[in-house]
């Protein structure tokens, strides 16, 4: 396990996928009922933007700093910025950045719940630190894929899953759709996340398909492309695909989008929303 998030934290797959992440939890949150959230690779949950890591990469420059420094008009992007904004350290200047379990965590109400795993040991730790006081939150240390049998479906009977691995061993798109098959069987009405980068369509195109060979309720694929994928070696983009996407958040993609490419890649980006399951409501 060599990846660790401190190198990347805040750079532009994390805008994109924690502004989406952020508008899942306000859907849930919109309903009285208590919500369960599981976060299967939830790294340190925190990321102070100065650590020698995140300076080396300066990744942040290329996302959330682009953020902070611009107006946006969308209610996605607005409200993410907000959030990160309102993290304590950053009350004067960008210094932290939050990671999913931060996030999660600021929009639980005291009769939700969530799990947050990490299985790097020191990334653990840190994790621990952050947030097992709370007593709304368990924090793990499994395999991130075994939380799905472990923690599905929940006594809430309503949440999210993030499932969110580093890509660092060649499998990882088929141990996600295992996963999610694995989710629906237990948990078919819940909301999941699966995060991807892009680099090859190729991979991507396989993805899709595997993912369509489930019984897949209405699912969203979305993609962020920083530049046209020519080179499948490079990171090109970030996508996330969304199994039961809260109703109103295809229509809010499309404010979203195209100001992330503004504010990103304005030059050479662009954005899709596709339907990979489910029927057209
Ligand atoms: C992309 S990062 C997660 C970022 C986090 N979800 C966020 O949005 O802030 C992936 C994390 O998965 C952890 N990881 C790697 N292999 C794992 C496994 N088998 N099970 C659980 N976590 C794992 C890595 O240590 C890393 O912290």
């Amino acid at each position: 396990m060599n990846y660790r998030h401190i190198y990347h934290a805040g750079n532009f797959a994390d805008v994109f996928k924690h502004a989406i992440l952020l508008a899942a939890l306000d859907h849930l949150r919109s309903k009285d009922k208590p919500f369960f959230v599981l976060d299967t690779h939830a790294g340190t949950g925190l990321y102070p933007l100065d650590a020698p890591q995140a300076r080396k990469t300066a990744e942040s420059a290329g996302g959330i700093e682009k953020i902070v420094a611009a107006m946006p008009r969308s209610d996605i992007l607005r409200s993410y910025r907000e959030h990160v904004l309102a993290m304590p350290g950053n009350e004067e200047s960008l210094r932290v950045y939050p990671g999913s379990p931060s996030l999660i965590r600021a929009r639980l109400r005291p009769d939700d719940r969530a799990v947050f795993n990490e299985r790097h040991p020191e990334d653990f730790e840190t994790l621990r630190a952050g947030f097992a006081r709370d007593r709304r939150v368990r924090v793990e240390s499994r395999d991130g894929y075994g939380c799905v049998r472990a923690f599905l479906p929940p006594p809430q009977r309503r949440g999210l899953v993030l499932i969110d691995p580093p890509f660092e061993i060649p499998d990882e798109f088929s141990r996600m759709v295992r996963a999610l098959g694995e989710g629906l069987k237990r948990f078919s009405t819940g909301t999941y996340l699966l995060w991807h980068p892009v680099k090859s369509p190729a991979a991507i195109r396989d993805f899709h398909s595997a993912l369509s060979a489930l019984p897949l309720p209405e699912t969203l694929s979305v993609t962020f492309f920083l530049r046209p994928p020519d080179d499948p070696k490079a990171f090109n983009g970030t996508g996330l695909v969304i199994v039961n996407p809260p109703w109103t958040l295809a229509e809010s993609l499309k404010d979203f989008l195209p100001e992330l490419v503004a504010f990103l890649a304005p030059e050479t980006g662009r954005w899709s929303v596709e339907r990979l399951g489910g029927a057209l409501s």
